[in-house]
């Protein structure tokens, strides 16, 4: 399995119980499952029916549909009352001519969320990702601006820093001063035949070329791509002409979380996985609380119930959901503050107010922006979809610049690491046997329950994409849930 160079892999337990190790054993027909099983187990499942003699397209259990099929089933599902609400068809999250649409007409007409600026905090420092087949290099030139180019080189197509071929900044590695998975460069050189390149791109020197007729070295850059940078988060357009910036679609979102200060914030963990998963699938358990009760009932359930989750009025570019802590919880944290101790894994973010202190905000920036705010930190996680079953996906931890400086950081450190692996362990484990189930006979359309508004409100993103038009322009806002 292709896992982050340096990735501390941590033999933890997640399944302390015998019935959750008896769940372990059905999906993964192992017991006592650690990080580094599960990981295998995501591996093999690249093909989710690599262990077995059927193939997707022997089964025929899930027959192809037409990509218009598809999309006039979304778009009847999305326009269903909340409370009459199913899941998809199966096809929409293995379908490839479904997935090629998704790319089309949502992944590279809207802004994609590619990393946060502490990842590269000085001229020169870099960070590269693929992403829907182009090889990308986000790079903080010499006059400090942030820019998004392309690694594919003018002069023969070559990656000017292929992963794997000695260079730094591919995947997230182990963060090390808060720069997780990233290198420093003075020049960007290209090892095919060293044309080189100023961290803007420009094309600086390139040998030889004299006799090459009506060849201009200022014509070739490294190709840029649109980018712009909100609350420290570096998204890009693929396309280059989404109608509208981050910081018009993000503004509810933007004034919400205000107080945290996340351009200010640094990555102190960063994880890489790979997941055998439609991008949907994570996006639906990201966003989706019900599952507290289930899939987390050790770590989240008894601090966040899921019962006390909710979701805020429908937005054309986000979803916003609150998740309390209970009131016990709450008491706690009260007593214990007021002994001068900490119940927060990191010391609590300053001028929380109100609720802000007492739950996690969690949102979901169309299409794949997902991120939460807690207390003491926030959570992003970066999605890049490589198919319909497959994505890699980059789960990380921010906190204020004034964290690592406490007396206690490293304490703090380990356990905000091991905790931030135990619960995505919970969720890589749903998710990957939730993607098996859309190739069986026996996948049935589901009905939701109201906690899992948020699948309700992605499925009418999905409609409104199809439509070419964004949630609530064409269609009446859906209400909160308070
Ligand atoms: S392909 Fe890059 S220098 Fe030739
Ligand atoms: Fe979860």
């Amino acid at each position: 399995m292709p896992l982050s160079h340096g990735f501390a892999r941590r033999e933890t337990n997640v399944f302390p119980n015998l019935f959750l190790q008896s769940l372990s054993f059905l999906i993964f027909h192992m017991v006592n499952m650690t990080e580094t099983m599960i990981r295998q187990a995501c591996a093999g499942s690249a093909d989710p029916f690599a262990s077995s003699a059927l193939s997707p397209a022997s089964t025929g259990a899930q027959p192809d549909l037409p990509v218009e099929t598809i999309l006039d089933e979304i778009a009847r599902v999305a326009d269903l009352p909340m409370g009459e609400s199913t899941t998809l068809p199966a096809q929409a999250y293995t379908s490839q001519a479904f997935f090629n649409w998704e790319v089309e007409n949502i992944f590279r007409k809207e802004w994609l969320c590619l990393g946060h600026v502490s990842q590269i905090p000085n001229a020169g420092d870099f960070l590269n990702l693929d992403l829907l087949g182009e090889p990308l290099i986000v790079i903080r030139d010499k006059g400090n601006d942030i820019r998004v180019l392309s690694r594919v080189c003018p002069h023969r197509a070559m990656d000017i820093m292929p992963p794997g071929f000695g260079y730094d900044g591919h995947s997230p590695a182990d963060p090390k001063d808060g720069k997780p998975g990233c290198g420093n460069t003075r020049l960007l050189l290209c090892p095919y035949h060293f044309w080189t390149f100023e961290l803007d791109g420009r094309l600086k020197a390139c040998a030889e070329m004299q006799q090459a007729e009506g060849f201009n070295r200022d014509d070739w850059t490294l190709k840029p791509f649109r980018s712009e940078i909100w609350h420290g988060f570096i998204f890009v357009n693929l396309d280059g002409d989404a109608p509208y910036t981050v910081a018009e679609q993000y503004k509810g979102l933007g004034d919400y979380i205000a107080k945290w200060n996340l351009a200010e914030m640094e990555m102190i963990i960063a994880n890489e996985w790979d997941c055998p998963f439609n991008w949907k699938v994570l996006t639906e358990n990201f966003m989706e609380s019900y599952h507290h009760a289930g899939a987390h009932a050790k770590t989240l359930q008894p601090m966040m119930p899921a019962k006390d989750t909710w979701t805020e009025p429908e937005q054309p570019h986000f979803i916003r959901c609150h998740l309390p802590l209970k009131e016990g919880i709450r008491n706690q944290i009260r007593d214990m503050e007021s002994r001068g101790e900490q119940w927060d894994t990191f010391p609590p973010i300053a001028g929380l107010e109100g609720e802000e202190r007492y739950e996690w905000g969690l949102f979901l920036g169309f299409p794949t922006f997902k991120f939460l705010v807690a207390p003491d930190c926030a959570i992003w996680y970066r999605t890049q979809p490589l198919g319909p079953n497959r994505m890699k996906l980059l789960t990380t931890l921010l906190v204020p610049p004034s964290t690592p400086k406490h007396a206690d950081y490293s304490a703090m450190l380990e356990k905000g690491r091991k905790q931030a692996i135990e619960f995505h362990l919970e969720d890589m484990e749903v998710c990957t046997a939730v993607q098996r189930g859309f190739y069986a006979s026996g996948y049935q359309r589901g009905r939701l329950s109201h906690l899992e508004m948020p699948i309700w409100l992605i499925q009418r993103y999905l409609a409104a994409r199809s439509r070419g038009t964004w949630p609530t322009f064409d269609r009446p806002a859906a209400p909160g849930q308070r």
